[in-house]
């Protein structure tokens, strides 16, 4: 395994449609077994292979029990709605205020090819969302009805810090 670089906002492949994936080969698990690492290192919930310069449908959701690898995932169906706060890698230090929706189905297959489905409620259907939005080349900027301002990323820091401390 290896870690690889995550792609910042203003990189071209970011902006990309992704095609397909279609051999379900031992180059696939290599590319899921790094993004893996990759986000782990990087303490994200999600990560889709475009962020890491692969322009295939393949995606990892933290879902908070285990990270679920959905290849060529599909929404089949989404209700209800949450409005939050939401990052991404790609844009790191930022985060702005995106609607979406609170319960969300996926389709995906697995990395042997196998489809399944499976569905998250809160961060894990905004996860969901944003990581297949990946895929088509849209990044949560585009998505979010406001960025928070730097005042305000300075408060959300502090209380991070203040409840690290409460925990610690
Ligand atoms: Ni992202």
């Amino acid at each position: 395994m290896a870690l690889r670089t995550i792609l910042t906002e203003g990189e071209p492949s970011l902006n990309k449609v992704s095609r397909k994936v279609e051999k379900f080969d031992a180059r696939l698990h290599e590319l899921l077994d790094d993004m893996h690492e990759t986000l782990a290192q990087a303490e994200g919930v999600g990560l889709a292979a475009p962020q890491v310069g692969v322009l295939r449908r393949a995606v990892l959701v933290d879902n908070g029990e285990t990270v679920l690898e959905l290849i060529n995932p599909e929404i089949l169906e989404q209700d209800g709605e949450q409005d939050g706060l939401e990052g991404c890698l790609s844009i790191p230090g930022q985060y702005g205020l995106v609607k979406r929706p609170m319960h969300v189905k996926v389709r995906a297959q697995d990395r042997d090819g196998n489809w399944y489905e499976t569905e998250g409620e809160g961060l894990t259907a905004r996860c969901f969302c944003h990581e297949i939005e990946h895929l088509d080349g849209i990044l949560y900027r585009s998505r979010a009805y406001r960025m928070l301002t730097p005042e305000e990323l300075e408060e959300l820091r502090q209380s991070e810090e203040e409840e690290e401390e409460e925990q610690a």
